[in-house]
């Protein structure tokens, strides 16, 4: 594969070349893709804007490198396999002659109800092959995406609906999730009712279900399609042209529309993907994420599309028909790239060897993770009895905001060391920072994650609101983009991710802000206030403890369930708290700061060193909740 490095010796040069002219690097990237037209400028950027532009000037279509740049070659190869929920229903081979037919059938589609460059799509569907070819048929036609995952609640849909204003929105009439039928369409109808900006919906049939089609507006997907052409003209796009939107939690407000573009996402997610797995021509690639997650946009559908490469997608969980679920498909397609999240590594762990041992792994050469710190003890695990100590695992560490992998082990190629994510990618620069925002220059150190130069397929702004931006990522230190992350640099350069210092938590490999959770526990009756942190989780990573103050003495059982219930319809069975602390204070500042470290500390179940309490206005509810959560003064 063009752009792949192949030995450490060549990740250093590579790596100093891409530091030392990084213009020069990523136009040489760029030049093996198909153009409309080349670019003028390869980049111009500030961080005080924030202002970045990759590729200014240039004009393509990601879907003719993502589909038609490859039909010559390898129309007949397997782009997609589909592996459906039910390990007896027959999967789906599309070729890519054959996704490319079906991009151009649903673009049209798209047309015909009036969509247009610039426009928004919601795409709220489960994992069938619909999704991904509405993500592309968007990009055929340069309508934006926002893909909002299927588990969100009817509310957090509507939210996102209305905030990008979109004119047509995709669903099906169910979800299947295990034994499980999620009646999809129900949901969205509940959230098109809050939504007058949508003014078609398309419906993919996928479960037996009857679902109510509102004249006028409802349209049953497949049937429009089949009556399409097959020929829809990629339309032009700037280089700096909205790919798409995708909605992430952040410590504060409602989640923000994260925004990517065209090219520079183009470029970083074909040469992020094919460095990190080491693809190569006829391996089968599988990533178990949800496209309802930047995982699954860029290592789902853009970056191994952008290769060329055989993607396994899977529309159904890890656990059902039972644990051996994921083994039984790297089995059935004799999988070479496999890449998760620790939580599933986690839960598959804790169901034991039984589920893994009669399936075949050898055909595995690479192991992916992604999405929170993995445990070492998780780490070892995978590395044994998943990949029979012959797989280097990758734990590759990035974001929504980041498009692509940024810090991470290339296969056999960097030295691993469990639990950290290694080294950089070429063309990023991350940088250690204290709290006043001074680069820790020196190695063996620890501090706040920031990133000092552009890369391609940063962020570009938050949807409808680019002060918002400013403010998040740019404005915490100058001239660098803060990622939220705190992180150590040993003595060799390697990082390890620590997790979040800001008030964001992450559950399952899910990010969601404290404060939105807060917000949404708050709107109960009987709630007078509110304080949310995060805990360790052998499952989830981190679980979502809850202190509440209450109006009235009720049931605690009651209590639960309603505020279960409520974030169910908030925000979706994703937030769902796990514990619930009724306590009557919270600590907090003479200034009325909640002092969330000491809740966090009681929440884990360790309070040896709770640090200095003196600054509180009174201290005694320390003792109250210490005695509350863990039984003893
Ligand atoms: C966390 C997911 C440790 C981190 C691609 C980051 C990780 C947040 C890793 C982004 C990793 C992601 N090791 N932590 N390998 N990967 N994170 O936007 O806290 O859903 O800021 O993107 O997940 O989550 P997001």
């Amino acid at each position: 594969m063009e752009h792949q490095i192949n030995s450490w010796e060549e990740y250093e040069k590579v790596y100093a070349e891409s530091v030392a002219n990084p213009e020069a690097f990523w136009a040489n990237v760029a030049e093996s893709f198909s153009w409309k037209k080349k670019w003028d400028n390869v980049l111009s950027w500030n961080f005080d804007g924030p202002d970045v532009k990759w590729f200014e000037g240039a004009e393509l279509n990601i879907t003719e490198n993502c589909l038609d740049r490859h039909l010559a070659e390898r129309g007949d190869q397997t782009a997609i396999i589909w592996e459906p929920n039910g390990p007896k229903t027959p999967e789906i081979r599309l070729t890519y002659k054959e996704l490319h037919a079906k991009v151009c059938q649903m673009a049209n589609v798209l047309k015909s109800y009036g969509v247009v460059k610039g426009d928004r799509v919601c795409l709220y569907m489960p994992m069938i092959p619909e999704l991904a070819i509405a993500t592309l048929a968007c990009a055929r036609i340069g309508a934006i995406h926002s893909v909002v995952f299927a588990g969100f609640s009817a509310n957090a849909l509507a939210d996102r609906i209305n905030d990008a204003q979109a004119k047509v929105v995709l669903t099906a009439d169910g979800s299947l999730r295990g034994a499980k039928v999620i009646p999809l369409k129900d949901i969205a109808d509940e959230a098109l009712s809050h939504c007058p900006c949508v003014e078609t919906v398309l419906v993919a049939k996928r479960s037996d279900k009857f679902c109510h089609m509102q004249a006028g507006r409802d349209v049953w997907l497949g049937e429009a399609m089949d009556a399409a052409s097959t020929d829809c003209p990629a339309e032009t796009m700037s280089a700096e042209d909205m790919l798409f939107i995708l909605y992430t939690s952040g410590s504060t407000g409602k989640p923000k529309g994260v925004v990517h573009t065209t090219a520079g996402y183009m470029v970083y997610a074909y040469y992020s993907f094919v460095n990190v797995f080491q693809y190569q021509q006829n391996d089968i690639y599988w990533c178990t994420a949800d496209i309802g997650w930047i995982t699954g946009h860029t290592y789902i559908v853009y970056g191994p599309l952008l290769a060329g490469a055989s993607s396994v997608m899977f529309e159904g969980v890890p656990t059902w028909p039972d644990a051996g679920r994921f083994w039984a498909i790297c089995d059935k397609y004799q999988v070479n790239q496999f890449y998760t999240a620790p939580t599933a590594i986690r839960a598959l762990m804790a169901k034991g060897l039984e589920y893994v041992a009669p399936y075949r792994l050898n055909s595995l050469k690479v192991l992916g993770s992604v999405g929170e710190p993995i445990n070492e003890e998780a780490w070892q695990w995978y590395n044994k009895y998943i990949g029979k100590n012959q797989c280097p695992i990758v734990d590759t560490w990035w974001q929504t905001e980041t498009g692509g992998i940024m810090i991470s082990p290339l296969p056999n190629i960097t030295p691993l060391k469990p639990t950290y994510a290694t080294r950089p990618l070429p063309g990023i620069q991350p940088c250690l920072l204290d709290a006043e925002g001074n680069e820790l220059a020196e190695n063996d150190v620890e501090g706040l994650l920031a990133v000092k130069f552009p890369w391609p397929s940063m962020l570009r702004t938050t949807y409808g609101d680019h002060d918002r931006c400013k403010q998040v990522y740019f404005s915490m230190f100058k001239d660098k983009y803060f990622t939220g992350d705190g992180a150590k640099r040993d003595a060799d350069g390697n990082y390890r991710i620590i997790g979040r210092v800001d008030d964001v938590i992450n559950v399952s490999g899910h990010r969601l802000g404290t404060a939105e959770l807060e917000n949404v526990i708050n709107e109960h009756d009987i709630i007078v206030e509110s304080a949310v942190v995060g805990y360790p989780h052998e499952i989830k990573g981190q679980g979502i403890f809850a202190f509440v103050i209450v109006q009235e003495a009720c049931s605690q059982e009651a209590l639960e369930a309603e505020l279960k219930e409520l974030i169910n319809t908030e925000i979706g069975p994703i937030a769902k708290p796990d514990r619930i602390q009724v306590v009557s204070g919270l600590p907090k500042t003479r200034s009325g700061k909640i002092m969330r470290r000491i809740l966090r500390k009681i929440a884990s179940g360790d309070v040896s060193n709770l640090g200095d309490t003196s600054t509180l206005l009174d201290p005694s509810v320390v003792e109250e909740i210490k005695e509350a959560v863990l039984g003893t003064a």
